[in-house]
Parts: C-alpha cells; structure tokens; sequence
C-alpha cells in the first residue's frame, strides 16, 4: 500500500475538475436537490476558479487518484481569518478509498504548509449535516469557532467554522 501527493499545475486543471465533480456528487447528492447541485457545481468548480492561485493537491493510493486538497492563505481565504490563518477549502477523498488514512495524510499536508509559512491556526468551514466530516475533524483536533451560512443553489445553508490552533 502506498501514498503519494502531487501538487496541482495549471494542466492538471481538467483532472482536477473530474475528481472534484465526482468527490462532490458521491458526497452531497443524497442530500440536496440535482438543480441546487448543479447551481453550485457551476459556480464553485469552473476551470477558471480552479487555475486561481490558491494551492490544490492530488493524493494517490496505489498510484490511483484517490482524492484532493485545496488550501488558501492570506486574501485567497473565504473568510477574513488574517495573515496568521491557513483555510483548507476542500479535502475529499473518493467513497472507495475513505477510511485508509488518506484524509489524514492530506491534513497533515496542510499542516507542514501552515507551519512552514508560520501560521498559528487552521480553520475551515464544513456544512452543520456533514456528519462524517465533522467527527473527521473532531479526530483530528479541530473545535468549532464559529458558523456562517452559504448558498447551495437557492437554498441557504449553515456551515460551522472548526479550527485547530498550534501549541
Ligand atoms: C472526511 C474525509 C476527508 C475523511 O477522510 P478519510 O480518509 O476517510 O479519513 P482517515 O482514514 O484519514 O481517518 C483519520 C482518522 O479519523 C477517523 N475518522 C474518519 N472518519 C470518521 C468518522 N466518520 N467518524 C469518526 N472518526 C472518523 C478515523 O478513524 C481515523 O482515526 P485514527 O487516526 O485514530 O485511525 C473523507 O471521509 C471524505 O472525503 N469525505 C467526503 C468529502 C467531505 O465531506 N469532505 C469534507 C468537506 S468539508
């Protein structure tokens, strides 16, 4: 068994765009409706949006991509968290592959960046019925901060806000 991470270029765009299509629709279908999916899909994963130049890596199980990563700093975060603050947009790894330590890998990714640019915390937003998700973090060691709400489509939704501060 072995894992391996790839930092995204501006060609692995089209990839990119597959994995995070697919991570997003095994993910969220079962609980939101096709035309609110795909309001959002449009918006939140255009090629354009993909080639900004927030971080994305890719993470292969056995040489399969198996998921992605997408972290931002400074003005590229979704929130106004500061300079000493690391946002990991997205971490998603394919159902078939979840479960064998590969979120963790990649959080630990986000980690070695937070510190090597000496930040002092990561956060995140994760949608209040991301249920796996959030017990995920809570592993890990983040604690909820905070909440806003996003749109998923025309539907207003509540993310919580977890961070984990460094020693
Ligand atoms: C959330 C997600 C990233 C976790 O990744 P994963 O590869 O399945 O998790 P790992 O195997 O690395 O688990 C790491 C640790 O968390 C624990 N964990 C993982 N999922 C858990 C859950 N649902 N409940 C409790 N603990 C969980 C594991 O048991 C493991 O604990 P250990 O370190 O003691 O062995 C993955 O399930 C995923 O991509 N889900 C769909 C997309 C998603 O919701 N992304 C987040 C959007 S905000």
């Amino acid at each position: 068994m072995t894992i391996n991470i790839k930092k995204c270029t501006l060609e692995d765009s089209r990839k990119l765009q597959e994995i995070s299509y697919e991570t997003f629709n095994e993910t969220f279908k079962h609980q939101n409706s096709p035309e609110n999916m795909n309001a959002y899909l449009e918006r939140a994963f255009n090629l354009k949006q993909l080639e900004n130049s927030s971080q994305f890596f890719f993470v292969f199980f056995n040489n399969e991509g198996a998921g992605y990563l997408k972290v931002n700093t400074n003005d590229a975060q979704s929130e106004e968290m500061g300079d000493e603050s690391l946002e990991i947009e997205r971490i998603y790894i394919k159902n078939k592959f979840q479960k064998h330590g590969l979120g963790k890998y990649l959080l630990n990714k986000a980690m070695e960046i937070a510190m090597e640019r000496n930040k002092k915390k990561i956060w995140l937003g994760v949608w209040e019925k991301n249920e796996n998700a959030i017990a995920f973090y809570k592993k890990m060691g983040f604690v909820q901060t905070g909440a806003h709400s996003f749109y998923m489509g025309d539907e207003e939704q509540m993310d919580f806000i977890l961070t984990k501060t460094f020693i």
